[in-house]
């Protein structure tokens, strides 16, 4: 499995961020810029963590999330982890350029263990948590590699999600391939519900869990962003996938 994933990925690195480039994932970067604004502004009126903050950011890629905080906040340390030498590569360039302090490591994150912790934020971002093995377990331990004030963002891939649906009804097998490309794609992804993520055991947060709609993925028509994104609000139900945030509260 982790040969096929290194493969897939290593693959599809040099046209990923065309894959997001479109209006579509250009709305969607808004809303995740938006929605760790929120949560850095909720650290920050705790703790003004003059410094900047410390950022381990899991199935990292090409560094985009990178990329859209050092827009958003001062960065004092980014540490991106990802399985895929090539992604990382492109990772390292972006880092350089932006002229943030970053340390990147190659891992197979079913195995990789956190040991530089605390964070002030751990982010999961564009379905990267889907192809991990097992994300509830890491989820339900969070707050012990956050710091006092830390908060957290992870998005996963939702198994009910109308385009899966559709995907089933008409006998298609479902596989997964960034924003649906043309590339090989990648037959193992963690599909899960709301209610498995509510059930999450994480310990002393307090957290938000939210839909992303559910056309993306099957009828992205930009003028339609708002109401897709007020939809994903409102249930997670059929959205394409589900994103759980939070921060540490004692
Ligand atoms: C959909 S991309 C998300 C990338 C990034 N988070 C973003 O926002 O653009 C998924 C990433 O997960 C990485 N990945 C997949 N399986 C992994 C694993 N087992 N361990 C570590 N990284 C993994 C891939 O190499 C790829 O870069």
């Amino acid at each position: 499995m982790t040969r096929q994933s290194v493969h897939y990925w290593n693959s599809i690195s040099g046209n990923y961020d065309t894959l997001y480039e479109d209006a579509w994932s250009r709305a969607e970067d808004s809303e995740l810029s938006r929605l760790l604004t929120d949560l850095l502004r909720r650290m920050h009126a705790r703790n003004d963590n003059k410094s900047g903050i410390r950022v381990l950011d899991l199935a990292c890629g090409t560094g985009l999330v990178a990329e859209m905080l050092s827009e958003i906040a001062a960065i004092r340390q980014y540490h991106g982890v990802d399985i895929s030498p090539k992604m990382l590569e492109l990772c390292d360039l972006r880092c350089r350029k932006l002229g943030i302090p970053y340390k990147l490591t190659e891992a197979n994150l079913d195995i990789y263990s956190i040991s530089e912790a605390p964070y002030d934020l751990i982010i999961c971002a564009n379905s990267g948590a889907s192809f991990m093995r097992d994300p509830i377990s890491l989820l339900d331990n969070i707050s012990q590699y956050l710091s006092n004030d830390g908060a957290y963002l992870f998005q996963l891939l939702n198994r009910c999600s109308l385009r899966r649906l559709i995907h089933v009804r008409f006998g298609k097998f479902e596989t997964y391939s960034t924003r649906g490309s043309t590339y090989s794609s990648h037959d193992t992804a963690r599909l899960v519900t709301k209610r498995e993520l509510k059930s999450t055991g994480i310990a002393n947060t307090r957290n938000t869990i939210i839909g992303d709609g559910p056309m993306t993925g099957v009828f992205q028509w930009t003028k339609a962003f708002r109401v897709n994104r007020l939809i994903g609000r409102l249930t997670t139900c059929l959205s394409h996938s589900i994103i759980l945030m939070g921060d540490v509260h004692e």
